[in-house]
C-alpha cells in the first residue's frame, strides 16, 4: 500500500467567483512537514539539512505514540510530552500568490509556538489551545520555495491532565487582495427577533494593505439553509491606506428559520468586497437566528421554550488519537453524546477547536465555550505580568473567532480560578479585565465563570458577570441566596467514577470506597468526596428549577487525572508510581467510547421517549454461585420486573419523591443470589409493558467479532472509521471477561491510527497492531489514505475464530 500524501500545498478556494486573479486561496497545511523532537538549534534556518527528520502531517501530537513511561506522572498521562519539537514545511508560492497578503492562522500549538519564515523570526504566541495569526507577506518570497518552521515547547507549560505536544490543530494558509476582509472579520448579530422577520446586523472589518486610501463597497448576500438567496445589500466606505475600517449594516429576513437544538438551520452570508466595481475579496460566513435567555427563576429559554440543559463536559483529547484533531473522531464523540440525549457540551476548559463549533452548530448542541482553566495553580499560562494585555489578545481572538456560532450560548473565562474567588493578586480586577473583554467584542451573550469555593461568595465575583455557574454538591447555594436574581449552571455535575465492565463486591458503602484493584466498580456509585452520583445532580434540578442544567464530569474518559488512583495515591497505599493509572475514570463512556453502564442511566432520564433498558452487572461469574450479586436496571420506564432463570425476583417501582435519589432513577435489587443462566427484566411505563431485556451467561468464547461504525470513508489521509472488537460465545454473545490479545492486519489504503481498550491501567502504545480485549471489548480506528479502493481488515487471536472486515475509501 501506498501512502501519497498530496505533494503541493492542497488549493482550496472557499469561493468560485472568479474573477481576473482568484480573489481568496485557503490553503490548509496538512501534509510534508518535517518534524524533529528535541532540541535543533539551526533549524529556524533555511538551508538545515532537515532530509533525516520524520515526515508528518498535521494535526500532529508527538507524544501520543509513547511509550508509555510507567513510574511518570499519571495525572498528565504517562506520555512524553514535555519537550521541545521543531516543524518545517516548504511552502511553494506560484506567482498567483504575488500582491497578495498572506496570513498564517494556527489553531493550536502545544505550547508557546514560535513561527519563523525563511529564517527569519515572524512571531509567537502564549497560549497553545488558542488560534492566533501572522501576517507573513513581508518574509515570503512569490513564485519560489519558502521555508516554513515552528518550535512548540511543552517544558514550560504545566497541566492538570494531557496536553499532547506540537501542533496539534490544523494550519491555514490565507492569502488575499490588499484591500480583503480581515481575519474573523464579520460580526453577525441578529438584534431583532420576531415571527416573521429577524434584523440581521452585519458588521466586517475591511483592510486595505493598498499603497493608496480605498472606496469600497461591501456587498452581503444572506443565503437561507436551502441555499436560496434571501437577502442582499451593500455598504460603502473610504478605508485608508494601510488602516482596517469597520463597516456595518443590516438586512432583512423574512420568515427566518429559527436555528434550535431540533432544526438547527444555518444561514450563509457571502461578503463580496468590490474597489471600482472590481471583486476584491469573497468572504462566507454563517450565522442562526435564535433567541436565548436566562430567566431569574426558571433557567434556560431557547426561542422562548425553557429546556433543560442536559450537557458533559469535554476534554479536547481524542483517546488513543491524543490531542492531535480530527473532524470525523469529533464528530463521533458528538453523536455518541447527542445519542444519549445530551444537547449541550462545555469546552472544558480551554479554547475549543473550531470544527468543534461548526460540528455543534449544525448537529444542534449547544456550547458553553470556555477560555482557561485556573491560570494561578497548574495553567497553561506562565506570565502573565501584563495581564490586561495577554486577557485582550486571548479573549480577543477566542470570542472575534467564535461569535457567529449559533451553538455558542455562554461564554467562560474560565474554571476554578482560585484567585479571582479569593480575590487575591488582583483577582476581581483580572476577572472584570476579562469579561470586560468578552462583552466588548460580544455585546449579545451572558459570561460566566465556573466557580467551585463555596464560602467566596461573599466576595459577590459573580456581580461581575451573568450567570452563576458552580461545581458539584450544590455548592451555588449561597451565590444563589446572595444573588437570586441570577440563573444558575451546574458546570461541573457528578464526577461519578467507574470502569467499563468492572464490579465489585459488595456495593460501596460511601462513594469514595476504593480499593486496591486500580479498578472502580461500574456500579455507579463511586465518587471522589468533592462530588456525587447522577441520581444526585437529577434529584436537585427536579427540585429547583431556577438550575438551568448540569454539565456532567465528564462525556469522554479523557487521558491524565486518574482519580483517585494518581502517584499521591498508590503510594499512600503502599504502591509504586508504577501503579498510577494514566487516564481517567470519569467517563459516561470510556476513552474510546465505548458505554459504560452510566450511558445507560443518563439515556433513562435524559431520553424518556426512548425505550431503554439496561441490566448490569454481567452474568458470568463463576465461583460466585450463591453469593449476593445485586442487580441494577436502568430504564425510561416506572417499574419493572426481574426474573432470574424464568424465577421472579419481584417487581420494583422508582420512587419519584424518594429522598435517597438512586431510588428515584434506579430500580435496584441488592439481595440477589448469583445461579448462572438468565436474567430478564421486563420494564413497564404507567402500567404497560415497554419492553424487555435479556442477559445471559455466556460460554467461554469461540470467535471475534469486528463491527465497524462506517464501512464508506473518505480517501483524504484523514477519514477514519471506529472498529469495535469484541470475543463472542457460540451464540454470539460477548463473553465479558475476555482479554484476549488481539492481532490487527491491514491491506489496501489505510493504516491503523490507533488502538484502545478503555483500561485506564493499560501501558500498551495506542499506536500499534495489536490490542487487548479489555471486558470483552477493545477498538480498533483505521485512517483513510488518499487513494481510492478497499481497505480489508483482519483480527486474529489464538484459539479463537478470526474476524475479517472490509471498507471502501472513496
Ligand atoms: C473539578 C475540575 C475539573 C476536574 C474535576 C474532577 O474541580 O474543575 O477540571 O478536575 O474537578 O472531579
Amino acid at each position: 500500500m501506498r501512502f501519497k500524501f498530496f505533494t503541493a500545498v492542497l488549493l482550496i478556494a472557499t469561493i468560485s467567483v472568479a474573477t481576473r486573479a482568484q480573489q481568496r486561496i485557503e490553503t490548509v497545511l496538512q501534509s510534508e512537514w518535517k518534524f524533529h523532537k528535541g532540541e535543533a538549534v539551526d533549524a529556524y534556518k533555511i538551508n538545515f539539512d532537515d532530509s533525516n527528520w520524520e515526515t508528518v502531517s498535521v494535526p500532529h501530537d508527538w507524544a501520543i505514540a509513547g511509550p508509555f513511561i510507567k513510574d511518570g506522572n499519571g495525572s498528565t498521562g504517562k506520555l512524553p510530552w514535555k519537550d521541545e519539537g521543531w516543524y518545517r514545511k516548504k511552502l511553494n508560492l506560484t506567482e498567483n500568490y504575488s500582491g497578495k497578503q498572506i496570513y498564517l492562522v494556527c489553531d493550536g500549538i502545544m505550547a508557546f509556538p514560535k513561527i519563523y519564515v525563511n529564517g527569519k523570526f515572524a512571531g509567537q504566541w502564549d497560549y497553545g489551545y488558542n488560534s492566533f495569526y501572522l501576517n507573513i507577506t513581508d518574509f515570503l518570497k512569490t513564485g519560489s520555495e519558502n521555508i516554513l518552521a515552528i518550535h512548540a515547547d511543552t517544558r514550560n507549560h504545566d497541566s492538570r491532565w494531557y496536553p499532547g505536544g506540537g501542533i496539534f490543530r490544523k494550519i491555514t494558509l490565507v492569502a488575499v487582495n490588499p484591500v480583503h476582509v480581515d481575519t474573523w472579520g464579520t460580526q453577525i448579530t441578529t438584534p431583532v427577533i420576531k415571527p416573521n422577520y429577524a434584523d440581521v446586523r452585519i458588521g466586517t472589518i475591511i483592510r486595505n494593505a493598498s499603497a493608496a486610501g480605498s472606496e469600497v463597497t461591501v456587498k452581503h448576500s444572506i443565503m437561507n439553509p436551502e441555499k436560496e438567496l434571501v437577502a442582499e445589500k451593500s455598504v460603502k466606505g473610504n478605508i485608508a491606506s494601510g488602516s482596517a475600517q469597520r463597516l456595518e449594516t443590516t438586512l432583512t429576513l423574512s420568515e427566518p428559520q429559527r436555528w434550535d437544538v431540533a432544526h438547527p438551520n444555518i444561514y450563509t452570508v457571502i461578503t463580496r468586497v468590490y474597489r471600482n466595481n472590481e471583486l476584491m475579496d469573497t468572504y462566507k460566513s454563517t450565522f442562526g437566528v435564535r433567541e436565548m435567555r436566562f430567566t431569574a427563576d426558571n433557567g434556560f429559554y431557547l426561542n422562548n421554550c425553557r429546556i433543560q440543559l442536559k450537557g458533559v463536559n469535554l476534554h479536547s483529547d481524542l483517546g488513543p488519537l491524543g490531542m492531535a484533531f480530527n473532524k470525523g473522531a469529533m464528530e463521533r464523540q458528538l453523536q455518541i453524546m447527542q445519542s444519549m440525549g445530551c444537547n449541550a457540551i462545555r469546552t472544558s476548559h480551554n479554547v475549543p477547536a473550531p470544527e468543534l463549533l461548526e460540528l455543534c452548530d449544525s448537529m444542534g448542541l449547544l456550547v458553553y465555550n470556555e477560555a482557561f482553566d485556573k491560570y494561578d495553580r497548574k495553567a497553561d499560562i506562565t506570565d502573565t505580568t501584563d495581564f490586561d494585555a495577554f486577557a485582550k489578545r486571548n479573549i480577543g481572538n477566542f470570542v472575534k473567532r467564535d461569535r457567529n456560532h449559533p451553538s455558542i450560548f455562554i461564554w467562560s473565562v474560565g474554571n476554578e480560578m482560585h484567585d479571582v474567588q479569593t480575590n487575591s493578586n488582583n483577582g476581581l480586577w483580572r476577572l472584570h479585565t476579562m469579561v470586560n473583554y468578552v462583552h466588548k467584542y460580544d455585546p449579545t451573550r451572558p459570561v460566566t465563570m465556573a466557580c467551585d469555593m463555596t464560602g467566596q461568595a461573599a466576595n459577590r465575583h459573580f456581580d461581575l458577570y451573568d450567570v452563576h455557574s458552580w461545581n458539584y454538591q450544590r455548592r451555588y447555594e449561597l451565590a444563589r441566596q446572595l444573588e437570586p436574581e441570577k440563573a444558575v449552571i451546574v458546570s461541573e455535575s457528578a464526577s461519578t467514577l467507574s470502569t467499563r465492565g468492572f464490579y465489585e463486591f459488595p456495593l460501596p458503602k460511601k462513594p469514595d470506597d476504593f480499593t486496591n484493584s486500580l479498578q472502580i466498580s461500574s456500579y455507579d456509585l463511586n465518587a471522589p468526596y468533592w462530588a456525587e452520583i447522577p441520581d444526585d445532580d437529577f434529584k436537585w434540578q427536579q427540585e429547583e428549577p431556577y438550575v438551568a442544567g448540569e454539565f456532567v464530569w465528564t462525556g469522554f474518559d479523557y487521558i491524565g487525572e486518574p482519580t483517585p488512583y494518581d502517584n499521591r495515591w498508590v503510594k499512600e497505599h503502599g504502591m509504586t508510581d508504577e501503579n498510577a493509572s494514566r487516564s481517567s475514570y470519569f467517563g459516561i463512556v470510556d476513552l474510546c467510547g465505548i458505554p459504560k453502564d452510566r450511558y445507560y442511566l443518563y439515556k433513562s432520564y435524559w431520553k424518556p421517549d426512548e425505550t431503554t433498558i439496561h441490566i448490569l452487572p454481567h452474568w458470568n461469574w463463576e465461583g460466585r454461585e450463591g453469593e449476593i450479586t445485586p442487580v441494577f436496571v436502568y430504564t425510561n420506564g416506572d417499574c419493572a420486573e426481574l426474573f432470574l432463570n424464568g424465577k421472579s425476583l419481584g417487581k420494583k417501582c422508582k420512587n419519584p419523591r424518594a429522598g435517597k435519589s438512586v431510588d428515584r432513577f434506579r430500580l435496584m435489587w441488592d439481595k440477589v443470589k448469583y445461579e448462572p443462566g438468565e436474567l430478564k427484566a421486563v420494564a413497564y411505563l404507567h402500567g404497560k409493558k415497554i419492553g424487555e431485556q435479556i442477559l445471559t451467561t455466556t460460554s467461554d468464547p469461540v470467535k471475534l467479532r469486528i463491527s465497524p461504525d462506517r464501512k464508506v470513508i473518505k480517501a483524504d489521509g484523514s477519514n477514519l472509521s471506529f472498529i469495535l472488537l469484541e470475543a463472542v460465545d457460540k451464540e454470539g454473545n460477548v463473553y465479558p471477561l475476555a482479554d484476549n490479545k488481539i492481532s490487527i492486519s491491514i491491506k489496501g489504503e489505510g493504516k491503523i491510527a490507533g488502538v484502545g481498550n478503555g483500561n485506564p491501567q493499560s501501558f500498551k502504545g495506542f499506536q500499534s497492531a495489536s490490542v487487548n480485549l479489555f471486558y470483552g471489548k477493545a477498538m480498533l480506528i483505521v485512517q483513510s489514505g488518499v487513494d481510492p479502493g478497499k481497505i480489508i481488515i483482519e483480527a486474529t487471536s489464538d484459539g479463537l475464530k478470526k474476524a475479517v472486515t472490509t471498507l471502501e475509501t472513496k
